[in-house]
């Protein structure tokens, strides 16, 4: 390799399709066992670095990245970079912002399924030996209401299987026009109302500034008795404690979550994160709305394509 050939860090997992794609013409160094404190001595030798969600790209990482143009996300959301500090030192942040919305869309559905019918709670107790159909009824779909907030790419195909169901959907979200709710068949409402109206509530916003912690316990206070959540978004979207309390206090039913403010939740074992993960009346799994062959497939073509780009000034 010679001296100006670009190098590229891969400190999470890509499908083979994009690492033979970044492959031409560069350097990809994979990595999948780099500690956040290995990661600050070696990045200095990259001009590219693609991550998921494991992998903090903190102001640090940025500041030792002597060389660095380029910081991709294989996925959506862009909360794990520090964009300040990218900005600032000019260097290009990247996402794959469709390659995974269907997976996201169609594991909420899957975690709305199983909430409603107990389906994970059930298995467990099959499994150690018992036949218990009578703690096990569950709640129907059908003609209830699902509440989405954010009505971005995910929002909208999680919209459209919850019609297939058979559920009214309100949605929230403060970029959505009347006519294009009007269009894609749902019902436009405040965050105050979509919350208070509904039966099953599902979050589907990025986290930044605007949507830290706004599920707090005021939100949570106004929902229906027996309402369940469902966050296959962010941890930190939620108020944790608030939630828990609300789920100790039967102010709601139940709730799905795939994602957690401390990420793994059992490696803050004193965490809300992981009292919630432990839950009864939770099903829980670990960041998976993202995770079918499928979609890591679109991903890893759409995030290599948009990193050789910016590596070659394209954008
Ligand atoms: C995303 O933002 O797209 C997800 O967090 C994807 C992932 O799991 O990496």
């Amino acid at each position: 390799t010679g001296a100006d050939v670009m190098r590229i860090l891969l400190p999470e997992k890509l499908s083979d399709s994009g690492i033979a794609m970044l492959s031409e013409g560069c350097e990809v160094v994979k990595d999948y066992d780099l500690t956040p404190e290995r990661l600050l001595e070696v990045i200095g030798d990259y001009d590219a670095i693609i991550v998921r969600s494991a992998t903090q790209v903190t102001r640090e990482v940025l500041e030792a990245g002597t060389r660095l143009k380029v910081v991709g996300r294989a996925g959506v959301g862009v909360d794990n970079v520090c964009l300040p500090a990218a900005t600032e030192r000019g260097m290009l942040v990247v996402n794959a912002p469709t390659g995974n919305c269907v997976a996201a869309a169609e594991h909420s559905i899957a975690l709305l399924c199983s909430l409603a019918r107990n389906v994970a709670a059930a298995d467990a107790t099959l499994k150690a030996g018992g036949w218990n159909r009578g703690a096990f009824v569950g709640a129907s779909l059908v003609g209830k209401t699902l509440g989405v907030l954010g009505f971005g790419r995910i929002g909208r195909e999680v919209a459209r299987r919850a019609k297939g169901l058979g559920m009214t959907v309100v949605a929230h979200d403060p970029y959505l026009s009347a006519e294009s709710a009007t269009t894609a068949g749902v019902t436009l409402a405040s965050l105050d109302d979509t919350v208070a109206g509904a039966d099953f509530l599902t979050l589907h916003m990025p986290l930044v500034d605007s949507t830290r912690n706004l599920l707090d316990a005021r939100l949570l206070g106004l929902a229906k008795p027996g309402m369940r959540l469902i966050n296959a978004a962010r941890g930190g979207i939620v108020v944790e404690d608030a939630l828990l309390a609300a789920l100790e206090s039967g102010a709601i039913a139940g709730a799905a979550l795939d994602c957690f403010s401390q990420e793994p939740p059992f490696k803050f074992p004193d965490s809300v994160s992981a009292a919630l993960a432990a839950h009864p009346r939770v099903v829980a799994t670990p960041h998976l709305g993202a995770s079918t062959k499928e979609a890591q497939e679109d991903v890893a073509i759409e995030i290599a394509t948009a990193v050789k780009a910016a590596l070659n000034g394209e954008m």
